[in-house]
């Protein structure tokens, strides 16, 4: 994707409701499961993100026939032609780890390149090797360095302790167990809404897993899978990102075709500050704005407050009047956003894992950088509230994960205008 810059004329009041995509956290383990399948499978409501194009692109270099229009995504791997995620893809999208395990158990061989650099801090996967070595898999990282060679002639069912909470070492043990022989007890599960969403998916692929959202997920090996379609969840950390935007003074925006209840954890926390929100089945909006409150958050493994909000509320954090932190416990490195927020006007310190936020400061538009994902979703939203001109550099990294961002907020009032370089 060729690197280009997004420019922001701020301030700017937000009228209207924005429509949550599907989320690219869902799409992408589901898009990897696809591989247990010989018979076409249907996604819909995939995001149409260049993570996703990613993973697509890889899966069609293992095989796959895919047939992909808007939303809709139908994917058919017949047979395994080159068992390899090489790392030219690997390195624009870490989630090409999930492809070991459904290959692996698919094709009894998978080599799949490293994820790529840690933006955010330490991306280990030791959890998910181990894993697939106690089901029977041997594990060469020594052959080709930079790739993880993986060979089972089968993969037995296991009863395996997770040492901590990891997101797609959950999904990926899940998918490769899905397809061993045997059963699998996987303990101290990660339980995001998003690993649920992909146990919901294999099993209408002819899984057999229950436990679906606890900590603790069985699994009984299948042989055979059959076609499905699957609508994937609404994307719970934009919807998130968008209801954050909502919060900025003078703003009026609903947030659609989303799930509340997956929000209910930055909700609690805004209405500590005296917000109070408007939840429907599937929408969200602001009935009245706090304006000031020492808030003290925690990122924590779902149901706690996610890291991938992190950066986005600490930019509302420095328009509420009040000394706020934020302990960042997940990723040792997911503080890239606070140099670029300072720069903008922001009174930000950093101590150790926690941000210290004196609010309000006015933020004035300026010349940003971006290094990951949600940094520059945070940075997109102090543009909208900064006075003057906001260039944000790397903007690449927000088309990763936010479909339409641009149109979805100049809909609403943004000025947005991207500039490629
Ligand atoms: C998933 O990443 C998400 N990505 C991330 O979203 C999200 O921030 C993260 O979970 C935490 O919620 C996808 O789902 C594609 P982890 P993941 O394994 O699975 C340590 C975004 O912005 N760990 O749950 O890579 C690890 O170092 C992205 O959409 C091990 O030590 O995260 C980290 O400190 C960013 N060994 C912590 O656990 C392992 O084998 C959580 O990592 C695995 C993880």
């Amino acid at each position: 994707m060729k690197n280009f810059r997004i420019k922001i004329n701020g301030p700017s009041a937000l009228r209207g409701s924005v429509s949550v995509s599907g989320s690219k956290n869902a799409a992408l383990p589901e898009l990897a499961a696809t591989i247990l399948s010989r018979f076409p499978v249907v996604l819909e409501g995939v995001p149409d993100i260049e993570d996703i194009r990613a993973m697509i692109n890889a899966l069609q270099k293992l095989g796959s026939s895919v047939k992909s229009e808007k939303n809709r995504v139908e994917l058919s791997l017949n047979e395994v032609t080159t068992p390899v995620v090489s790392s030219d893809i690997s390195k624009t999208s870490r989630a090409s780890i999930l492809i070991l395990g459904p290959l692996l158990a698919r094709n009894g061989y998978a080599k799949v390149a490293l994820p790529g650099g840690c933006d955010i801090g330490d991306r280990r996967i030791n959890y998910h090797l181990d894993g697939l070595k106690k089901m029977g898999a041997e594990i060469d990282l020594e052959s080709d360095p930079g790739y993880i060679i993986a060979s089972a002639s089968k993969l037995n069912g296991v009863d395996y302790l997770f040492p901590g909470k990891t997101v797609t070492g959950t999904e990926n043990l899940m998918m490769a167990a899905a397809a061993a022989e045997g059963e699998t007890i996987l303990k101290n599960c990660a339980t995001e809404p998003e690993i649920s969403d992909l146990a919901i998916f294999l099993n209408s692929m002819g899984a057999e897993i229950s436990g679906i959202g606890t900590e603790v997920i069985k699994i009984s090996g299948k042989k055979d899978f059959h076609s499905t379609t699957h609508s994937v969840i609404p994307d719970r950390i934009e919807a998130g990102t968008y209801l954050i935007a909502s919060c900025f003074e003078g703003n009026d925006l609903k947030v659609e075709n989303c799930n509340p209840a997956h929000l209910k954890s930055l909700t609690d926390i805004l209405e500590k500050a005296g917000f109070l929100f408007s939840i429907g089945e599937k929408s969200i909006f602001v009935l009245k704005r706090g304006s000031e409150a020492d808030i003290h958050v925690d990122t924590e493994p779902f149901p706690g407050f996610p890291t991938d909000l992190q950066a986005q509320l600490t930019t509302l954090l420095t328009q509420i009047t009040g000394k706020s932190t934020i302990r960042e416990n997940i990723f040792n490195n997911r503080f890239r956003h606070v140099i670029e927020l300072n720069k903008m006007g922001a009174d930000i310190e950093i101590s150790g894992n926690k941000s210290i936020i004196n609010g309000k400061t006015a933020l004035n538009g300026s010349y940003v950088r971006t290094t990951d994902l949600r940094a520059s979703a945070s940075l997109v939203l102090a543009g909208l509230v900064a006075k003057g001109e906001t260039v944000i550099e790397n903007s690449f990294q927000l088309f990763r994960g936010y479909e339409k961002i641009d149109e979805k907020l100049n809909s609403v009032g943004a000025e947005i205008v991207i500039m490629r370089s």
